[in-house]
């Protein structure tokens, strides 16, 4: 079987972790602080903090806005699940809005609609690592928070993604672009979310046995043995996103050819950080549901993805937000959606073969 997206793990991660542990740092030291010092100058931002995942950036930085019960927090549907969690674990309520059908990205438009007085943060996500539409939605007024989970080395409108958004908020779960295994970051140039985060990633402010607790701590900070992996991949960054540009141009090329598959936009203003290559399938088309490639393609040992399901589908959301209203484009793309394989640790050769699977598939559907 194909894997869908293998972590791209070398001798120097291997290195690194076994010194680390010589080190005796377990938790948070050197290291988590190297990573920040670095990820800052790469994001070319102030600040940088290291938390144990995306999910808790995404929350402290909630958090650290003063989102809490009462308030709306606008976000996007085409999401993993952790972005409205997270608003929920606030007491906040998720208000979702539709997507643009070309990138699948929140629609400036409709969220201006979706503003009340009662928006405490707008939240929208980086899917696949095309940037969100930063300008219109920072215009509106409340704080950005951006899940750029997927956009390490995303660039908006010549700007870093990391140094835009009140706070940008990064994953390195064990599939993304500088992963770690799990671990977060959060960007901010703001001074203020920089130091309210520091104390809600602990438990304490001060060291050894003289502490204070300035505010309740959620414990979510970094260890160093996970660290050190992330440093090296960060060195690496360069190195894979090559890898990533030659799987890209062979699915480009490949599925210009297939009637009815076709990859998400990618704005040529922004730099995309080629997370995820996505398709959609159009069964009329393609002679097939998303479904039916899925598991044909499962036939041909291929491993696929789906990114994302549509939050407000999803059990806990659906019997909630009852009165939420339809959200025609983003519902049309979760039944559409197909992620490929795409990873460093794969070969051209493993893309070819993923390439002939699906054309092999194809014709067998749209025949
Ligand atoms: C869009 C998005 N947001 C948030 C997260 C949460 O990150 P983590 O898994 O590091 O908690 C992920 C993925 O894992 C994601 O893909």
């Amino acid at each position: 079987m194909l894997g869908f997206q293998p972590p791209a793990i070398g001798d120097e991660e291997i290195a690194e972790v076994t010194e680390t542990l010589r080190s005796g740092w377990l938790t948070s030291g050197p290291r988590a602080a190297e990573l920040e010092r670095r990820m800052a100058e790469f994001l070319e931002v102030e600040h940088v903090l290291a938390l144990a995942s995306g999910t808790a950036a995404l929350h402290l930085s909630l958090v650290a806005l003063g989102v809490g019960p009462d308030d709306e927090v606008v976000t996007s549907p085409i999401t993993w699940p952790a972005t409205a969690n997270v608003i929920v674990h606030t007491g906040a309520t998720p208000v979702f809005v539709d997507v643009r059908d070309d990138d699948l990205n929140i629609d400036p438009e409709l969220a201006a609609a979706a503003v009340t007085e009662r928006t405490k943060a707008i939240l929208p996500v980086d899917l696949a690592g095309q940037p969100a539409d930063l300008d219109p939605l920072l215009a509106l007024g409340p704080p950005v928070i951006e899940d750029a989970a997927h956009a390490a080395e995303s660039r908006y409108r010549g700007r870093k993604v990391g140094a835009i958004a009140d706070a940008t908020c990064f994953s390195m779960y064990a599939t993304k672009n500088i992963a770690a295994g799990e671990g977060g970051l959060i960007a901010t140039n703001r001074a203020d979310v920089a130091q309210a985060v520091q104390d809600l990633r602990q438990m304490r402010r001060g060291d050894g046995s003289v502490y204070d607790i300035p505010v309740p701590g959620y414990k979510a900070n970094l260890s160093d043995v996970l660290a050190a992996i992330a440093l090296c991949q960060l060195d690496k960054v360069d190195r894979h996103r090559e890898i990533r540009l030659r799987q890209f141009a062979l699915y480009d090329e490949a599925v210009a050819e297939l009637d009815g598959i076709t990859p998400l936009a990618r704005d040529e203003r922004d730099v995309h950080a080629l997370h995820l290559y996505i398709v959609r399938i159009d069964p009329e088309r393609a002679g097939a549901t998303r479904d039916e490639y899925q598991s044909a393609l499962r036939g041909e040992n291929i491993s696929t993805s789906i990114h994302f399901l549509p939050v407000h589908r999803l059990t806990w959301y659906r019997e909630r937000l009852r009165d939420q209203p339809r959200l025609p484009v983003a519902e049309r793309a979760g039944d559409e959606i197909l992620s490929l394989p795409l990873s460093p640790a794969h070969s051209d050769e493993d893309i070819a073969d993923v390439v002939a699977a699906l054309r092999r598939v194809h014709e067998r559907f749209a025949a």
